[in-house]
């Protein structure tokens, strides 16, 4: 019926959390998999669930385990994610966690903990449904480690990012804002510049674009930097905006964005890479300086 690649991206869609399941193998052996399957079930009595593939090298030993343990994954474990997808056979020697209730292993640093008895088992398909019943669990303060189509993101940098922009003195706040096919661009002379708000705070961005006729979408942070040539720190966040242009601004198409005659040298780079991003479908946050720094990809 479908094509199951067509499908796995289509499932893809579903932007999720990363976890790592573990459990014992009977003669003692830590066993663990990273799975985005995972799904809260029930809180009374409370049940959560993991899918894992028949093909994984773990599924028998999961499947026969009394135990297993869900460990969701902070911002910071990118690396342990790709540790536990792999087939390594020592996972456990390369990465820290520590025994816990039942003996499960728990990986250190993980956001939340959740210790299992094996509920029940559903066979679905080409995977395993692990239901398990939650008998201890842990959570602790921290950002998670997010995926979606194949990539992972950070849901924290964003909000980490602006706030401290904001605390920093002098900062200021701009838009690269998609418009007809273009960006919206504001007219120095024979010069162009971004549109900046007049206090770096958000509310006066959408305000001074409402004011000027415009109706704004502002979607996400798109850039920080400390910009040496003004001595401040800058955030400039992407959206969109529809309505007539106003006085003041053009709109310069993307073919135009990489030759575009900017005030500011760090806007006419974010340009550049607007450009870029917008060609691969996928965009990403810089942080850096006004020269150099380093991005993060958002996702598509
Ligand atoms: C972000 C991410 C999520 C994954 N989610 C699942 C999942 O939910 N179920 C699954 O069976 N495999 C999933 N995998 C793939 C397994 O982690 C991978 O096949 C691993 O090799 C299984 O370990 P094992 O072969 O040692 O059992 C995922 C991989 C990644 C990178």
């Amino acid at each position: 019926m479908s094509d199951p690649k067509a499908l796995r991206n289509a499932f893809g869609a579903f932007a999720t959390g990363v976890t790592v399941v573990t459990t014992r193998q009977p003669d003692g052996t830590p066993r663990g998999f990273t799975a985005n399957s995972f799904t809260s079930v029930s809180l009374d009595p409370p049940l959560l669930l993991v899918c894992l593939a028949k093909t994984a090298h773990s599924a028998e030993t999961f499947a026969n385990a009394p135990h297993f343990a869900v460990n969701i994954l902070a911002e910071e474990q990118k690396a342990v994610s790709g540790l536990f997808a792999s087939r390594a056979p020592d996972k456990f020697q390369n990465c820290a966690w520590t025994p816990g209730p039942s003996d499960m292993p728990l990986i250190d640093g993980s956001l939340a903990q959740f210790t299992c008895a094996n509920h029940q088992l559903v066979d679905a398909g080409d995977h395993l449904i692990l239901i398990g019943h939650i008998q201890h669990f842990t959570t602790t303060e921290g950002q998670p480690l997010g995926y979606f189509r194949g990539n992972y993101f950070s849901i924290g940098i964003e909000k980490d990012l602006a706030e401290a922009a904001a605390a920093a003195k002098g900062s200021r706040l701009g838009a690269v804002l998609a418009c007809d096919g273009g960006v919206l661009l504001k007219t120095e002379g024979e010069h162009l510049r971004l549109p900046l708000a007049p206090q770096p705070t958000l509310d006066s961005l959408t305000d001074k674009l409402t004011a000027l006729g415009l109706q704004p979408q502002i979607d996400f942070v798109y850039a920080t930097f400390d910009d040496r040539s003004t001595g401040g720190h800058a955030v400039y966040y992407h959206g969109t905006v529809t309505g007539p242009l106003p006085p003041g601004y053009r709109i310069l198409p993307l073919a135009d964005l990489s030759d575009a005659p900017l005030t500011n040298p760090a806007e006419a780079a974010m340009l550049t890479r607007y450009a870029d991003d917008f060609r691969n479908g996928s965009f990403s946050i810089y942080h850096g300086t006004e020269t150099t720094g380093q991005t993060r990809q958002l996702g598509a």
